[in-house]
């Protein structure tokens, strides 16, 4: 079978998630010093995770990172709620459907990490075979085309991407690459910092950065999902690791020449204009 079991929630493919939790999020009340880190899934979100919780436990932690920053979707109404403020979460929400309504008028704060979308498409491959609750079995070219339509959870990447672009430059969001991360590490955890308003000094900025990199995530059993009790049953054995491969450019080795013009001729219509340019190699 190559079937998705899609689940359409507020007009989102949602999976497991409750959607009436997912409905409700947009009215969940936000405090000030809240922060979201927030992206399409597979653009890096796990990477900016480990930064931030990094940032704010002065560059020493031995907690995981999905209990340093929870996912708000996927955590449920009580969990949210009983966090004391300020809260960190993680969402993969378009920008209309994130707490605080319109993010950009909002007195929380919003890191919003984006990826070249190929390099989005082929992770993402290997993130719906490797979770059971996918249950997909298809190969490449069939997921190549849930992917064009959006019919993969949380919709189309065109969509999410340009709606969150369009507030790149309120002064509680911080619009970021995964390309510029994966060039500039040290930089991007500065400026990251900066945002979250830390002034931090070289040395912690270099002792976070040591532990952001590909190789050490990969092998900290607190930065990978590969580590969590639960992963036995929720992963399919013989998949891919969540820390894969990290790399630009991977779409190369996936997309054939027709995938890649068809993409290409979609990625020149939608975000021509906006000013929105990715990196694909
Ligand atoms: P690949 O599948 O291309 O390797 P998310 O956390 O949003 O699900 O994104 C996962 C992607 O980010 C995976 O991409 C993963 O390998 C990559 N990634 C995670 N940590 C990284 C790091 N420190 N440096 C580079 N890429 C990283």
């Amino acid at each position: 079978s190559t079937r998705l079991p899609l689940r359409n929630a507020s007009g989102l493919l949602v999976l497991t998630l409750d959607p009436k939790w997912i409905a409700e999020i947009p009215d969940h009340p936000v405090s000030l010093g809240d922060l979201y880190v927030v992206s399409y899934p597979k653009s890096g979100t796990t990477w900016t995770q480990q930064i931030v919780s990094l940032i704010q436990r002065g560059g020493e932690k031995d907690t995981h990172i999905t209990a340093d920053i929870p996912w708000l979707e996927l955590k449920g109404k009580d969990f949210v709620l009983a966090l004391s403020s300020p809260r960190t979460l993680k969402s993969h929400l378009p920008y209309h459907m994130m707490p605080g309504r319109d993010p950009a008028n909002s007195i929380a704060k919003y890191i919003y990490i984006a990826r070249n979308p190929k390099d989005v498409a082929v992770s993402y491959y290997y993130h719906a075979k490797r979770f059971t609750h996918f249950d997909f079995t298809g190969d490449w070219n069939c997921f190549f085309e849930f992917f064009m339509k959006g019919e993969v959870p949380f919709g189309l990447w065109f969509d999410h991407v340009l709606e969150w672009w369009k507030y790149k430059d309120a002064e509680n969001i911080l619009f970021l690459m995964y390309e510029d991360l994966k060039k500039d590490l040290s930089g991007s955890v500065k400026a990251i910092a900066q945002f979250m308003g830390y002034s931090l000094d070289d040395a912690m900025i270099e002792k976070i950065t040591r532990q952001c990199t590909f190789d050490s995530m990969k092998d900290n059993p607190l930065a990978t999902y590969d580590s969590l009790p639960e992963a036995p049953e929720v992963t399919v054995s013989n998949s891919t690791p969540f820390i894969r491969k990290g790399v630009i450019g991977d779409w190369k080795n996936h997309f054939s020449d027709e995938q890649s013009a068809r993409f290409d001729a979609e990625y020149t219509k939608r975000l021509s204009g906006s000013g929105l340019v990715f990196e694909f190699e």
